[in-house]
């Protein structure tokens, strides 16, 4: 079954006392409320994934980190590998982020080494995909995902899926306070189920959760949720105040 996620992504922001403080607001937010059976994650920094864990430990709410290198260990200066995000109390990764693809030059064959690594390890992949602008007006942005999509995630055998959830975030809609209209995402989204269901079949499809990203916020949630195809969103900066992250996640009430 489809699950509803809702994921903040912290990205290269909050100190480790500051991240302690969101995470005790997230949790004090989140305290005997009806999360209406939304998964809630959070995806700190590297050095803040142990904290954090430990904070939300018992609440029910995941930490993701938002990267890993695609070898165990080694010879690698600077780099965390799956093993060792997990260690820390990551259960989740976040990868292809567009920041990630942009600025560190990631690429489709790094992504799909990077989703091997982490699934090795039984971390779920949150596997981020979408256009930039200019493919949008030149039309292309459908094939742009597929490709994604394809590139990345294709070689993996069909039972992989459980762990996969996809994140479809059109790049001129991250951190720009344009978001896609709620029409955009779910077109956009039940294009790659079907891709994803030509490939794999209608059983596996059913199974894979597609979150949207790209200035979701609390005024926009529900409406973006609502989406027959549109399974939770990928939170940037709304995810930065515990009080805004809950009121996107209330985009779910039941
Ligand atoms: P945003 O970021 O919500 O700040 O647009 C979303 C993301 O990049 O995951």
């Amino acid at each position: 079954m489809r699950r509803k996620i809702v994921a903040g992504n912290w990205k290269m922001n909050k100190t480790l006392p500051e991240s302690l403080e969101l995470a005790e607001n997230l949790k004090k937010e989140l305290e005997g409320q009806c999360l209406c059976g939304v998964e809630v994650v959070v995806a700190p920094v590297f050095t803040n994934v142990y904290a954090v864990a430990e904070a939300l430990k018992g609440t029910g709410v995941a930490v993701a980190v938002q990267n890993i290198h695609q070898m165990k260990s080694g010879a690698y200066t600077g780099e965390v590998s799956a093993p060792i995000a997990k260690s820390a109390g990551a259960t989740k990764v976040i990868l292809g982020h567009s920041e990630r693809r942009q600025y560190f030059g990631e690429t489709d064959a790094l992504l799909a080494e990077k989703t091997d690594a982490a699934l090795a390890e039984g971390l779920e992949v949150i596997f981020c995909i979408g256009e930039v602008l200019e493919e949008r007006k030149a039309g292309k942005h459908f094939e742009v995902v597929e490709e994604q999509v394809k590139n990345a995630l294709f070689h993996l055998p069909a039972e992989a899926w459980k762990n996969i959830v996809l994140a479809y975030e059109p790049v001129w809609a991250i951190g720009t306070g344009e978001t896609a209209t709620p029409e955009q995402a779910e077109e956009i989204h039940a294009h790659i189920r079907a891709v994803v269901a030509e490939k794999y079949g209608k059983e596996v499809d059913e199974e894979v959760s597609i979150l949207y990203g790209g200035s979701c916020n609390p005024k926009n949630a529900k409406e973006i949720f609502a989406k027959p195809n549109v399974d939770g969103g990928l939170i940037g900066g709304a995810s930065l105040k515990a009080a805004d992250f809950k009121a996107v996640i209330d985009g779910f009430k039941c």
